[in-house]
C-alpha cells in the first residue's frame, strides 16, 4: 500500500519504544494517527510530540487484552477520522524466567496482551476494513522470539509463536477472501525500548498477589535490561516497517542475523535435532 497524505494510522503500544516511533513516522508521512496505549501519561506524551511537530494525532487509552477497549478504539478511529488504512498491532509485554516458575497470572497476562491483543484487533478492525474496501494494511508486531527459541522466556516466546501463526493465517484468510488488505509481521531482534520493564503496565486482573518474584525472573530481567540497551533504535525499526508496507512484504526482520537464525531452525527441523538456542542480537 502506498502511504498517502491524509491516510489514517492506528498504533497500539504507542506510548513507548517501537509504537511511539511508528506513530511519529506515520505523522511525518502526513497520516492522521490514532495512538493507543494502556499507560496514559506516556500516551499523552506521544500525542503531544506529534502535535508539537505539526502533525495530527489523538490518544485513546486502550488495554488491548480487553475486547471492549479494542472495539472502542476502532469506533473512535472511524468516528474521528472516517476510516483506517494502517493498523499496527504493536503493544506487547514480557515475562521471563523458568516457565514452570511462572504463575498462571503471568501466562494469562502475556497471552492476553501479545496474542489476544491481536485476536481482539482482528475481530474489531477487519470486518470494518473489509466493508470500507481498502486500501489498508495490518502490521502485527511479533518478535524473532516468534521464530526461534532459547531459555528463560517461555510465556513470551509461546505468545510470539502464536502471533506469527495468527498473522500468517490472517494473510491466508484475507487472500482467500480477495480482500484489499495487506498484512505484515514485524519480527524484531533487540530494540532499545522499555520492554524489560513491562511489569509497569500490568493490569490488576493479571496480578497474583501471592506470587514471590524468583531469582530466575530477576536474573532474566537484569540480563534483558543490559542487552536491550544496546539494541537498534526504534526509529530505524519504524523505517523498516514503512518500507515493508509500501513494498507489500510480509516478513519484517530488523537484522541480517534473521537469515542464519531461521536457517538453523529449519535445519534442526529437517535433521530432527533438538532446537538450537538462538542468540538474539
Ligand atoms: N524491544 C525489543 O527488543 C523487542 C524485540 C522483539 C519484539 N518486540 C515487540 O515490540 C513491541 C513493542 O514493544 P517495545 O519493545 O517497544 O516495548 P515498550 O515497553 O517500550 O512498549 C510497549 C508499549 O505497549 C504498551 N502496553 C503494554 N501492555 C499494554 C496493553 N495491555 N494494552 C495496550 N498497550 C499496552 C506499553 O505501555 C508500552 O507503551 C512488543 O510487541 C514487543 O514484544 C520488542
Amino acid at each position: 500500500m502506498q502511504i498517502e497524505q491524509g491516510m489514517v494510522a492506528v498504533v497500539t503500544g504507542a506510548g513507548s519504544g517501537i509504537g511511539r516511533a511508528l506513530v511519529e513516522r506515520a505523522a511525518a508521512r502526513g497520516m492522521k494517527v490514532v495512538a493507543a496505549d494502556i499507560e496514559q501519561p506516556q500516551l499523552d506524551a506521544t500525542v503531544e510530540a506529534v502535535t508539537a511537530a505539526g502533525g495530527e494525532a489523538i490518544g485513546v487509552r486502550t488495554d488491548v487484552s480487553e475486547p471492549a477497549d479494542v472495539e472502542r478504539l476502532a469506533d473512535t478511529a472511524w468516528s474521528t477520522f472516517g476510516g483506517v488504512n494502517l493498523l499496527c498491532n504493536n503493544a506487547g509485554v514480557f515475562s521471563g524466567g523458568l516457565m514452570w516458575e511462572r504463575t498462571l497470572a503471568d501466562w494469562e497476562w502475556v497471552m492476553g496482551v501479545n496474542l489476544y491483543g491481536l485476536v481482539n484487533a482482528v475481530k474489531a478492525f477487519v470486518p470494518r476494513l473489509l466493508e470500507a474496501g481498502g486500501p489498508a494494511h495490518i502490521v502485527n508486531t511479533a518478535s524473532m522470539g516468534g521464530l526461534v527459541t532459547n531459555a528463560f522466556s517461555g510465556p513470551y516466546y509461546t505468545s510470539k509463536f502464536a502471533a506469527v501463526g495468527l498473522t500468517e493465517c490472517l494473510a491466508h484468510d484475507l487472500q482467500a477472501s480477495g480482500a484489499p488488505v495487506g498484512v505484515s509481521v514485524l519480527v524484531p531482534s533487540l530494540v532499545a525500548t522499555g520492554i524489560a520493564t513491562s511489569q509497569r503496565n500490568r493490569p490488576e486482573r493479571f496480578v497474583d498477589r501471592t506470587a514471590v518474584p524468583g531469582a530466575d525472573e530477576e536474573f532474566v530481567l537484569a540480563a534483558m535490561v543490559d542487552s536491550i540497551g544496546g539494541g537498534m533504535p526504534p526509529t530505524e525499526v519504524a523505517a523498516l516497517v514503512f518500507d515493508a508496507v509500501e513494498n507489500e512484504r510480509f516478513w519484517i526482520p530488523t537484522k541480517p542475523s534473521y537469515h542464519d537464525q531461521i536457517r538453523v531452525r529449519h535445519d534442526d527441523m529437517q535433521e530432527l535435532r533438538h532446537p538450537s538456542s538462538a542468540q538474539l542480537d
